[in-house]
C-alpha cells in the first residue's frame, strides 16, 4: 500500500537504536544481490523485500538505512517504496482484512461489506485499529467472483459475505493469532 506521499520525506523519522537493516542482512545482500546489478538502484527492491520479509512492513528508518547502504538519496528510496503497492510503510495490525473491490464484488455489494468493516472497527480503509488488532484494506480480485462479494481475513477466504455477519466474523478472528507477519 502506498501510505507515504512524497513530501513526507521531510517528516521526522522515529528512530530505534537497533538498525532494521542488520549486518547479517547486509552481508547476505552483498553476497547474493548486489553482484547481480550494475547500479545500486537495481538492488533497491530486493533490499526493501528483505526488510518487509523480516518485519512485515518497511519502517522509515529502514528506508534511510537502505539509502545509506546503497548510496542512494533517501527520497528515491521512499518514492520507490511508496510506488509499489506490496510494500507496507505502516505496521500492519495483527489481523489483516482484505475486501475485494473488483467488478464482480462491487456489483454484489462490496461497498456494504467495506462499510460494515469500517463500522465494526471504527477505522477507514488503509487504517489500523488503535489496539493494533485489525488493518483494513481493499484489493483487486480474489478469484472468487462466482461467490462475490468476497473478502480475506488473514488466510481465511469468506464468500457470499453478508455485511450483517461481519462484526461476528471479526470478533472470532480477534480471538485467534495474527496473519503470521512477525512484529519485532
Ligand atoms: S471480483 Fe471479487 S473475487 Fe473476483
Amino acid at each position: 500500500m502506498a501510505w507515504i506521499t512524497k513530501n513526507s520525506a521531510a517528516q521526522k523519522v522515529e528512530r530505534r537504536s537497533q538498525p532494521y537493516l542488520t549486518d547479517a542482512m547486509k552481508s547476505d545482500l552483498r553476497a547474493r544481490v548486489l553482484p547481480r546489478y550494475e547500479n545500486p538502484q537495481g538492488a533497491l527492491l530486493p533490499c526493501l523485500h528483505t526488510i518487509q520479509h523480516a518485519y512485515g512492513w518497511v519502517p522509515a528508518q529502514a528506508m534511510l538505512e537502505i539509502a545509506e547502504f546503497l548510496n542512494l538519496k533517501p527520497g528515491d528510496v521512499i518514492d520507490t517504496a511508496s510506488f509499489y503497492e506490496e510494500y507496507w510503510l505502516k505496521p500492519k495490525g495483527k489481523h489483516l482484512i482484505q475486501v475485494c473491490r473488483s467488478i464482480a464484488c462491487e456489483f454484489c455489494g462490496q461497498r456494504e461489506v467495506t462499510q460494515a468493516c469500517k463500522d465494526a472497527l471504527n477505522i477507514d480503509v488503509g487504517e489500523t485499529t488503535d489496539d493494533g488488532q485489525f488493518t483494513l484494506v481493499e484489493l483487486e480480485c480474489l478469484g472468487s467472483c462466482g461467490t462475490a462479494p468476497a473478502m480475506l481475513v488473514d488466510e481465511t477466504l469468506y464468500e457470499n459475505v453478508q455485511p450483517a455477519n461481519i462484526a461476528r466474523v471479526l470478533a472470532d478472528h480477534a480471538k485467534k493469532n495474527g496473519h503470521g507477519h512477525g512484529h519485532h
